[in-house]
């Protein structure tokens, strides 16, 4: 990924290799999201409910090689299968809340169907990890996770992300401001992880995270549950930058971006940096 320097598209055997070396580094989970075939993306996102799609392919193929040994996450969300980019349905140029519900419940049970063990809804609709954990219940996976992205901000920190996926061209420069929270708001962070936490979310996680160090703080210290943060791909691709260009210390500037998330509260974080940094922990 051009905006992602050291980070690939990899294939369903290529993803098994990675989960194996993730395991020997001991990396507790790993978090999967799929670049789409353009001609499988739709209106309504259709291929995100798919038993057979690229996301659940790939997990049967992860839990073959790794089995339990490994926790995989996935996303819940639809940007990566709408033609529009966005995380749930449009209606007359609306993301449309309840509907997208729907597809998001159908989705998250074909990913614990493949055997996913956490479910990581995205897609900050309302309401979705009631109706997701009840989905899951009625079908047999009480033991599937929830880690709400509860804090989510919108952010023009996924730009890079949005390359990878291919859903940064599909958006063509519409905002996701509807659903994700505006970069102005600190309370309103605290009320949707309390409102998620009531609907049954095991975790939180707040995204992205050096920008938002002051929510990680407030969410883990209020609310006292597992507080996750997500170091997007924009905060991946600036320290890259700088590094490359030897303006940063790669490894002393990764560190002490880690070590500020665990001194904020952070009891996890999700980062692209993870091989990498789990390799230097290991060399001591
Ligand atoms: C969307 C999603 C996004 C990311 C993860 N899931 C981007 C967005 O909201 O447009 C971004 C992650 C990153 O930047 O690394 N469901």
């Amino acid at each position: 990924v051009p905006s992602l320097p050291g980070v690939d598209r990899l294939g369903t055997d290529e993803v098994a290799r990675a989960a194996a070396s993730a395991c020997e580094l001991s990396i507790p989970a790993i978090a999967i999201f799929p670049a789409t075939d353009p001609n499988l993306k739709t209106e309504d996102a259709r291929e995100a409910t798919n038993p057979n799609n690229l996301i659940c392919q790939t997990v049967r193929r992860i839990k073959q090689e790794v089995g339990d040994e490994l926790g995989v996450i996935c996303d819940v969300a639809l940007d990566p299968y709408s033609s529009h980019g966005h995380d749930g349905l449009v209606r007359d140029g609306e993301v449309i809340n309840d509907e997208t519900i729907d597809v998001l419940c159908q989705q998250s049970l074909v990913q614990a169907q493949a055997g996913c063990d956490v479910i990581a809804p995205s897609d900050m609709m309302d309401g979705r990890i009631g109706r997701i954990r009840s989905a899951l219940d009625s079908e047999g996976f009480s033991t599937v996770q929830i880690m709400s992205y509860a804090a989510k901000y919108a952010s023009a920190f996924y730009g890079p992300f949005r390359d990878a996926v291919g859903s940064g061209s599909n958006l063509g420069g519409a905002s996701k401001l509807t659903y994700q929270q505006s970069p102005t708001q600190s309370n309103e962070a605290l009320h949707e992880v309390s409102l998620d936490l009531q609907e049954g979310a095991d975790s939180v996680m707040v995204k992205p995270g050096m920008p938002y160090l002051d929510i990680v703080e407030r969410v883990s210290s209020e609310f006292q549950v597992p507080t996750f943060v997500y170091q997007v791909s924009g905060e991946y691709a600036m320290l890259s930058a700088a590094a490359e260009r030897g303006w940063l210390d790669r490894r002393q500037t990764v560190l002490e971006s880690l070590t500020a998330f665990k001194r904020a509260g952070a009891a996890g974080v999700l980062t692209y940096f993870a091989a990498e940094v789990a390799s230097w922990l290991r060399e001591g």
